[in-house]
């Protein structure tokens, strides 16, 4: 019999005591699935835990517990991205094996950890890292390796999703909806991280790197959180057909074909978009649909086509779940047909899904570069004239408008009009808005959330 695989678990919060409890309640199925005893030797937590079982060690000092001798695995749960990163590059340099959850750490500073992992010998298995409990690291990595990823479309963060779904369905108030997020452990310790979508953008990071092979380029990512979306909006896209959601897009644009149409193929714009931002998409389409905490990824790829990975994105069941898959993943590798716990290298897909030395430098586009439709919300005086001065300058920019609604005069005889466009290089709305914005019958700035069919 192999002897048993040793974990320790650095941090006991919400996920890492869902750690213990998994491994508690399916300890017989891990041990059939692995062929392996899987043991917690060591846990690393400032408070010494009374609900910690006795035969495991209990240590503050985590630089300690990443080098023991007593353990093959170091799974990472304290998040942040200092002491976190301390740890897992000592926990390297010692030979461990590294599972995290960390989006953050990885999304900033991913490029380094992987290199010095590889150098090592070792592997950072990080699935719970993206979208919880929804294994789509391992299905990016494996399951679609034959694909060339076109793009992906995901809500990847599942506080904003719980937000934006009790607001719609509820009205409920913005701070109510984020208090109770936090209560049930969905929410980052810093919650800004969640609604202003810096957490889905560290995620994006992630996929977009397996996606298209490219490094971890997180500061390239353009990123728009939910605070400013308003129920005005929600219930105005609602009426056009549209729901909003919080997603992140990991766009590969080859230029010409991406602006057909609309009078402005620019080879400028060939290259990745990575964006982060509120999206009206199709009331009927299976994104619109997955509410709460759930997230889901939507990929298109050749030659497979869309496919949708959908489950609960946060909390300590779902992000325990994830974990302990890249364990079982790890135990596979770990010499399962005798005794040495040295990794069979050659049997594991690399880190990011493709050999270091095959990365590609492909452009990260600018925000004025990227290519959306868009959802407009114009406010102007009720006079004759106003609704065509908006339309010419939407024209003579080349932008092609979708719908419009009117809403009757509701204060100070001013109307909000309501325009879904065709998508358009950011650059070229830019400019639009700016001119919309000086004509004298318009009084507020106007609102504009991106649009986008996911077709
Ligand atoms: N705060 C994150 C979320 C937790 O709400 O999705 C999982 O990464």
């Amino acid at each position: 019999m192999s002897k048993p695989i040793k974990l320790a678990i650095l941090g006991l919060g919400t996920v890492g005591t869902g750690v213990v409890h998994l491994i508690n309640d399916n300890l017989n199925e891990l041990k059939r699935r692995s062929g392996r005893d899987i043991i917690i030797t060591e846990v690393g937590t400032r408070r010494q835990r009374d609900d910690i079982d006795s035969s495991i060690t209990q240590n503050a000092d985590l630089m300690t517990v990443a080098s023991s001798d007593n353990v093959d695995i170091v799974i990472e749960l304290i998040g942040g991205t200092t002491l976190a990163k301390d740890v897992i590059m000592h926990a390297i340099k010692n030979g461990k094996h590294v599972v995290t959850a960390n989006k953050a750490l990885l999304a900033e500073h991913g490029n380094e950890i992987f290199a010095l992992a590889e150098a090592n010998g070792v592997h950072v298995a990080y699935e719970a890292a993206v979208a919880g409990g929804i294994p789509i690291i391992k299905v990016m990595r494996e399951a679609l390796a034959a694909n060339r990823v076109d793009w992906l479309a995901g809500i990847i963060n599942g506080t904003g999703n719980f937000i934006m779904t009790e607001m719609r369905d509820k009205g409920r108030p913005f701070d109510d909806v984020l208090a109770e997020a936090q209560a049930l452990g969905y929410a980052e310790a810093d919650p800004t991280f969640d609604v202003e979508g810096i957490d889905a953008a560290h995620k994006l990071a992630l996929l977009a790197s397996i996606a298209f092979g490219i490094p971890l380029q997180f500061d390239k990512v353009y990123c728009e959180g939910i605070t400013g979306i308003t129920l005005q909006d929600v219930n105005y896209a609602e009426e056009l057909g549209y729901r909003i959601k919080h997603l992140g897009f990991a766009v590969r644009r080859t230029g010409e074909q991406d602006n057909a149409g609309q009078g402005n193929a620019d080879e400028d714009n060939a290259g990745i978009e990575l964006r982060v931002h509120p999206t009206l998409i199709p009331q009927d389409a299976l994104l619109a649909n997955v509410n709460g905490v759930k997230n889901a990824v939507l990929v298109n790829s050749h030659p497979l086509g869309q496919t949708l990975y959908c489950g609960d994105g946060a909390g300590a069941g779902a992000t325990a779940s994830a974990v302990m898959a890249d364990v079982m993943d790890l135990v596979r590798v770990l010499g399962s047909n005798d005794d040495s716990n040295s990794a069979n290298n050659s049997q594991y897909v690399p880190h990011l899904a493709f050999i270091p030395e095959q990365l590609s430098d492909t452009t990260i586009l600018r925000a004025e570069q990227m290519t959306t439709g868009y959802y407009l919300r114009v406010h102007a005086f009720d006079h004759p004239g106003v609704l065509a001065d908006i339309t010419r300058i939407l024209s003579d920019a080349g932008i092609n408008i979708d719908a419009i609604l009117q809403k009757p005069a509701h204060k100070l005889g001013q109307v909000p009009v309501i325009i879904l466009t065709l998508p358009v290089v950011e650059s070229q709305m830019n400019v639009a808005i700016e001119k919309i914005e000086q004509l004298e019958s318009i009084t507020d700035k106007v609102v504009r959330i991106r649009l986008d069919e996911l077709s």
